[in-house]
């Protein structure tokens, strides 16, 4: 049997416990807690350079870094025309079907661009 009450409970404690370690973390330099803090997102970085940069740059980086994709295996186009297509179908990537052939082309050129 499902009992939802202390299931309830436990999760309202863990929140105030981390409400609590988030409050005992803050920089006490600023009045609501916040404070404006700098990362170095991992090389080579976020946006295409290069090879495809205009048309991947379109189409990908608004969910990944060039850096994610940069670092996949040497993939044969029927492969990334999958990735591609599922990004599409999958997770709503809003490229249209008919520039598929062209992202693919892009990733294919710029793997062996690479080499
Ligand atoms: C709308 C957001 C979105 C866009 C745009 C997008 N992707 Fe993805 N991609 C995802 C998500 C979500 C995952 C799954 C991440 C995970 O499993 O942790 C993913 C995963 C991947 C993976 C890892 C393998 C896999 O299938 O999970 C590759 C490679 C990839 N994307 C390539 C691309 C390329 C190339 C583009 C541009 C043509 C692109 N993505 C555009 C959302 C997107």
């Amino acid at each position: 049997m499902i009992r939802p009450l202390p299931l309830l409970l436990g999760a309202a404690i863990g929140l105030v416990a981390c409400a609590a370690a988030a409050r005992a973390a803050a920089p006490a330099d600023t009045a609501a807690g916040f404070a404006t803090r700098t990362v170095d997102l991992p090389s080579p970085g976020a946006m295409f350079s290069g090879s495809g940069a205009e048309t991947l740059n379109r189409d990908c980086t608004m969910c990944h870094s060039a850096g994610f994709i940069d670092r996949q295996p040497p993939l044969p186009a029927a492969t990334w025309r999958a990735e591609v297509t599922k990004m599409k179908a999958i997770f709503g990537a809003p490229y249209a079907e008919a520039d598929i052939p062209a992202i693919v082309d892009a990733l294919v050129a710029r793997q062996q661009a690479a080499k």
